[in-house]
This record gives C-alpha cells, sequence and structure tokens, in this order.
C-alpha cells in the first residue's frame, strides 16, 4: 500500500479483515446506519418544535458545513485506520498521532458513544416490532382517543399497569426479538451479516415509506366541514417558516445535533464501516450517495408523513400540543389513529412500524459494531466471541433503560452519548485529520480511488471552519447549560438518585474501556519487544 501517512508508521498489512463485498453493499449499510429513528421520529418533530420551514436553514448550514465534511473525514480516517488493522477510534487516532500517547484515549469516546447509544436505541427499536405486530394483530384497533392510545403506550412502556398491560412482561419478550436479531446479524459479520441484511432491508424500508408518502399526499380533507384541514396545509405547518425562530442559539444547536445524529456522524460507526473497505476504494462518492440517501430519506419521507399527516385529521391547534409533546407520542399515539382512519389501516400500521423497525435495525447493528471491532481488532479476539462477551455486557446495561424508563434513564443517556460524545467526537476527529495529519495529506487520502473530486472550497471549510463551528457549538453549550446539567435542574427531586446511579455507570464503562485501551497498547508493545 502506497498512501500519506501522518507521523504513523505502516505497522503490517491487514489483508485478514473482513471487507465489503461490492461497492452497493457499503453504500448499503452506511445509509442504514444513517436511516433511522431519527429520520422518522426526531426530524419531524424538531422541524414543528423549531419554527418549522425556518429550522431548514441552520439545518442545511449544519449540513454543509459540518455533515458532510465530517461524513468525508470518518470514511477517509476509517479507510487509513483500516490499513494498520484498526477499526476503531483509539486505533486510528494512535494511527495518525502515533507519538502522542494520549490521543487513544480520545478515541475511547467513538467507543464509548455507539455502546450508550445502543443500549436505549434497541430498546425503542423493540417498540416498532412490538407496533408492527399489535397493528397486523388488531391489538390498539379499538381505540379512537388520544387519551386511550396513550394509555395503551404507557401500559406497555411499564409506566402504568391498565386494562391493556399488567407488565412490562411483553415489552421485554419483544426486546429480547430485537436483541437477539440484532446479535444475530453482527454475529454474521461484515459481508455476511450486515451487508446481506441492509441489502434487502433498505429497499424493504423504502418502499414501506413510499407506501405511506404516496397515501399521505393523496388524502382529501377527511372533514367536509373544515376544508382546511387538508394535505397542502399540513405540508404548510410543517414548512411554513417562522423566521424569529433563527434569533434562537437553541435551534442551531437543535439543527447541528439533528445532523450528527442522523448522519451518525461524530459517533464512531462511519469510521468502523469504512475501516473494512480496502486501500482502494472509492470514498467520496460512495460517501456522498449515502449521505444523499439519508437526506431523502429525512427531508422528502420523513418531513412529508407523520406531521402532515396529523394535520390533517387533528387540525392546527391538536397538531401543536402533540408535535410538542414528545417524539414517541407523534409515532406512537398519534400516527396509528391517523392510520387507522385511512382504508387498510392494519396493514398501513404494519407499514409504518415496520418501517421504523426496519431503520432502526439497520442503524442499531452499526451502533454495535465499534465495541464488536474492537475486541476483534485490538484483542485479537474471534468475532463470534467478540459479539458474545459484547452482547453479555449490552444485555446488562440495557435494563437500566427498561426499567427505569420513567426515572428519566433514557434521557440521561441520550443527552451523554447521543448528544454531547458526539459533538466533541467530531470535534476531536476535525482537528486530528485537517492540523495534526495535514491539511495536503489529508487531502491526497482523501481522494484516493476516488470516483470525484471534492470541491476545492472544502479544503477551507474543513480546515477552519468545521473545527470553529464545533467549538463554537461546544462553548455555547458549556455558557449555556453545564452548571444546569452538573447539578440537575430540572430534573424532579424523586428521579435525581436514577440520574446520579446512571451517570456513575456512564462514568465506569468509561473508565472500563480506557483501562483495556491501556492493556490492549501494553500487550502490543510487549509482543513487539518480545515477538
Ligand atoms: N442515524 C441513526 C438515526 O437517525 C442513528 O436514527
Amino acid at each position: 500500500m502506497n498512501y500519506p501517512k501522518g507521523d504513523g508508521v505502516m505497522e503490517k498489512t491487514h489483508s485478514h479483515r473482513q471487507r465489503w463485498s461490492s461497492r452497493l453493499g457499503i453504500i448499503m449499510a452506511v445509509a442504514g446506519s444513517a436511516v433511522g429513528l431519527g429520520n422518522f421520529l426526531r426530524f419531524p418533530a424538531k422541524v414543528a418544535a423549531n419554527g418549522g420551514g425556518a429550522f431548514m436553514i441552520p439545518y442545511f448550514i449544519s449540513l454543509l458545513l459540518l455533515g458532510i465534511p465530517l461524513m468525508w473525514i470518518e470514511w477517509t480516517l476509517g479507510r487509513y485506520g483500516g490499513g494498520f488493522g484498526h477499526g476503531t477510534a483509539p486505533g486510528i487516532f494512535h494511527s495518525i498521532w502515533q507519538k502522542n500517547r494520549f490521543i487513544k484515549y480520545f478515541g475511547v469516546i467513538g467507543i464509548f458513544g455507539p455502546l450508550v447509544i445502543f443500549i436505549y436505541y434497541t430498546y425503542i427499536e423493540s417498540w416498532t416490532l412490538a407496533y408492527s405486530f399489535f397493528a397486523l394483530a388488531g391489538k390498539y384497533s379499538g381505540l379512537s382517543a388520544q387519551a386511550d392510545m396513550k394509555n395503551f403506550l404507557s401500559g406497555y412502556q411499564g409506566l402504568e399497569q391498565n386494562q391493556h398491560f399488567s407488565s412490562l412482561g411483553p415489552a421485554y419478550i419483544f426486546f429480547l426479538i430485537t436483541f437477539l436479531l440484532n446479535a444475530i446479524i453482527i454475529y454474521k459479520g461484515i459481508k455476511g451479516g450486515i451487508e446481506r441484511f441492509c441489502k434487502w432491508a433498505m429497499p424493504a424500508l423504502f418502499f414501506c415509506a413510499l407506501i405511506l408518502f404516496v397515501r399521505v399526499l393523496t388524502l382529501g380533507a377527511p372533514d367536509p366541514a373544515k376544508p382546511d384541514w387538508n394535505i397542502i396545509n399540513g405540508l404548510g405547518f410543517v414548512w411554513n417558516p417562522d423566521w424569529t425562530a433563527l434569533k434562537s442559539a437553541r435551534v442551531w444547536l437543535e439543527a447541528a445535533g439533528q445532523i450528527f445524529f442522523t448522519l451518525s456522524v461524530g459517533i464512531g460507526v462511519i469510521l468502523t464501516y469504512a475501516s473494512y473497505l480496502s486501500k482502494g476504494d472509492d470514498i467520496v462518492l460512495s460517501g456522498t450517495t449515502a449521505t444523499s440517501v439519508n437526506e431523502f430519506a429525512e427531508v422528502i419521507l420523513g418531513g412529508s408523513v407523520i406531521l402532515p399527516a396529523a394535520f390533517v385529521f387533528f387540525g392546527p391547534v391538536d397538531i401543536q400540543n402533540i408535535a410538542q409533546s414528545g417524539l414517541f407520542n407523534l409515532g406512537f399515539v398519534t400516527m396509528p389513529l391517523v392510520l387507522k382512519q385511512m382504508p387498510l389501516s392494519s396493514l398501513m400500521g404494519f407499514a409504518w412500524f415496520f418501517l421504523l423497525f426496519l431503520a432502526g435495525i439497520t442503524s442499531s447493528v452499526s451502533l454495535a459494531q465499534p465495541a464488536v471491532a474492537f475486541l476483534e481488532d485490538e484483542f485479537n479476539i474471534k468475532r463470534g466471541r467478540a459479539v458474545l462477551i459484547f452482547g453479555a455486557v449490552a444485555f446488562i446495561l440495557c435494563h437500566p433503560a427498561i426499567f427505569f424508563l420513567k426515572n428519566g434513564v433514557v434521557d440521561e443517556l441520550d443527552f451523554w452519548g447521543g448528544t454531547l460524545c458526539l459533538v466533541v467526537f467530531a470535534t476531536v476527529e476535525v482537528i486530528l485529520f485537517s492540523w495534526v495529519f495535514g491539511m495536503e495529506n489529508a487531502w491526497s487520502e482523501v481522494h484516493h480511488g476516488a470516483d470525484m473530486e471534492v470541491p476545492k472550497i472544502y479544503k477551507f471549510i474543513i480546515k477552519y471552519i468545521t473545527p470553529l463551528f464545533l467549538i463554537t457549538i461546544l462553548g455555547a453549550w458549556l455558557y449555556q447549560d453545564w452548571l444546569k446539567v452538573i447539578f440537575m435542574e430540572g430534573v424532579p427531586p424523586e428521579n435525581r438518585i436514577y440520574i446520579l446511579a446512571t451517570r456513575l455507570t456512564l462514568l465506569i464503562m468509561f473508565i472500563v474501556l480506557a483501562v483495556l485501551v491501556r492493556h490492549a497498547w501494553r500487550r502490543k508493545y510487549r509482543e513487539e519487544v518480545r515477538p
């Protein structure tokens, strides 16, 4: 292999590493990781809550200045690290800056973050599998009011015992099934598991989304007395801009956060996926294609289904309340009621929840892969055993999210693993890439094997604008929220003990991962000294 290096020295070739079998396979897998619950649940709620169409301005600016540069950076660093036999951030960062003993510990975030997201994401994903089944079985078909549907959800989540569910048992069973499906796909490996699964799951997902998209766009006004409750006004509700929203720093942070979450950048998963590329594989066009697929799914499909449909049936006043009342209410309370009013309602309900399930599982397998790759690459553990170890640890860690949902554990995990870590990790990546690896080296590494050229302006953007943008976001967050978060402002007193326990668990997880990194490198060093 002949390509530019930072101050890293090529250790050895790693032809034994797993590889993607085709370009289509890697694009589907990365798009599968990106297209997730974030596209169909999180995005519409963020748009509605943050100024409608005006939200799209910071959103697209963040896409151009953060999302796209970071996507190319992660594909490049991942492929580069794979050449050294490393599929996760500690090893990849170390390959770029070998003289720095500490940089590999920053890489711990790239295993910790996805693991934290995985432990709550998989549980939420299991609800979508359960609801697909409930839709087909007609389990909620007798319910027609928001309050009843909300009861149904609360009973399912174990927040209360009611006529629908007397225990958390059904939710736990669907969680076990979902967890097992994830484990099987990961166990089957990159090519035989993730790539193969995404190659059929992604078209199936788009098929479900298109059915709903066409159905929603062809809705008439259901109530002749209320002709204004129509699809055009429904789309207007989502897209009409409220320009005052642009003055709020929070709206900009939310837009940047959505870009990270939806593209799966700043998490660490693209690094790992890209580490299974071969040196000559194109990354510019493939990365751009996967990003475009995600944006189509998010902006066109995600933005046109749930809110406009809810508008048509519930009108402009109720929809405001629904949009403010949270991600889960829109997807699990409002949407089933909307679909119930259409012909073939069970099938439509199934299409909606199965779409969410496919979107979820193609993302959750990617969230698991960094931890598995870490065990395989840095400890030479065989895939089967690595998946077993990962499965056992992740399984235990999922339980607080299941049993203490009502105490705010999931929100806490989402804040540290799914929000703050992303911005910190992305900042480290972009600085390493453009300032340590060096922009000239980085630029030629990006273009190695590339089928198209990245516009030159991105040299400037990646070197100056992206890091500045990220540092500003972090600074603004520290200034506005740091103390509030530390002192748990706004957390009900009865939940504080759960939040503290979650933070302690996260701290222990981070320390254990850092110790494992230290141990792995000591082992390598001993092997090098005494081969
Ligand atoms: N990118 C994934 C999603 O949007 C995590 O859900």
